[in-house]
């Protein structure tokens, strides 16, 4: 099956590994292929319209290109959302969510904040426009591990809550969809160092019967070898130290950046023998944040010639 042919892909990892970034390359991928694609970011980030320099418009979806857009979901709009669905009153909503001393009950009932914003995922994947879907793919830019997989399971633990009713029916409706392999696909992200990888194995672990839906791990930020020959490095280490400050500047540069790829190299052998899965590596893009062109090339290289 096709990464592609997914309704939705949730693309999670540790913070700061490159989920949006992840999430950036493969909607512009799906785009360019010629489906209709959005990008949510979940808990009220605004990130992804930065890298396409536009302004966010928040709730409501901004186009990225003709085929991509994207929106940024908060669990108080998506919850009104829900709300005003049902009761079709927004004082009432107003009254009751926006009351001082009832809002803070309702925010902590357990996993609500999560299920709604997956509620809102689900509704978009619903959405209509002259009689066909409006988005063929949604995109989840999900939290952090850890959060995301809390996330992920949310509409479970809300069904666990509920048990029946209208709203048990709603969140067992979310559930199915987000647990369906071939509706629902997931992106690991990673980074090539210890912490991370172990983070990615332990969610990797945790995830139980979810494990089928991951369609991706992505190992981000691959420094690239600067020898192609094996023992380069040495050669040239002993012929040119000691002959002027600016060359052991460089030597001792080149060191550093051996270090790290020789930290790599183990990340990469923990996670390639933990995992039954090959990852897909992104190179680590030096200068400016990567922007649309390199998002394009990061996105091509995620496909892998699975379109
Ligand atoms: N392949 C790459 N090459 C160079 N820089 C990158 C690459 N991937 C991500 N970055 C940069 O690393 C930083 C973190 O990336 P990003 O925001 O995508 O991570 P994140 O997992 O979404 O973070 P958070 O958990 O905070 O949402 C950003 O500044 C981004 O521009
Ligand atoms: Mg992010």
């Amino acid at each position: 099956m096709s990464l592609l042919s997914h309704r939705i892909l949730m693309v999670t990892g540790k913070g700061g590994v490159g989920k949006t970034v992840v999430s950036a390359a493969l909607g512009l991928a799906a785009a360019e292929s010629g489906k209709k694609v959005l990008i949510a970011e979940t808990s009220g980030a605004q990130r992804i319209p930065e890298l396409f320099g536009v302004t966010s418009s928040g709730y409501t979806a901004t186009a990225l290109t003709p085929n991509l857009s994207t929106l940024s979901i908060t669990p108080l709009e998506a919850i009104e959302d829900y709300v005003i669905q049902q009761i079709r009153v927004r004082r009432l909503f107003n009254l009751v969510f926006r009351n001082r001393i009832i809002g803070p009950f309702i925010d902590a009932v357990p996993g609500l904040h999560d299920t709604v914003q997956l509620g809102k995922v689900f509704d978009l994947t619903r959405e209509k426009s002259w009689g066909r879907p409006t988005w063929d793919l949604v995109i989840v830019d999900a939290p952090a591990t850890g959060h995301g997989l809390t996330m992920l399971n949310s509409a479970k633990t809300m069904m666990d809550l509920t048990r029946t009713g209208p709203m048990y029916e709603q969140v067992r409706l979310v559930h199915e969809m987000l647990s369906d392999p071939k509706e629902t696909g997931l992106v690991l992200v990673s980074l090539p160092e210890i912490m991370p990888v172990s983070e990615t194995i332990d969610l990797w672990e945790r995830l139980g019967e979810a494990r089928e839906q991951v369609r991706r791990v992505v190992l981000n930020c691959v420094y690239p070898a600067p020898f192609t020959q094996p023992g380069c490095w040495s050669v040239a280490q002993e012929a040119l130290s000691g002959r002027s400050e600016g060359l052991d500047e460089g030597l001792a540069l080149t060191e550093r950046w051996m270090g790290r790829l020789e930290q790599q190299a183990e990340a990469r052998q923990r996670l390639s023998s933990s995992l039954p899965m090959s990852a897909f590596e992104l190179p680590r893009i030096f200068g400016p944040p990567p922007g649309p062109e390199q998002l394009r090339a990061l996105g091509a290289m995620l496909l892998g010639g699975d379109q």
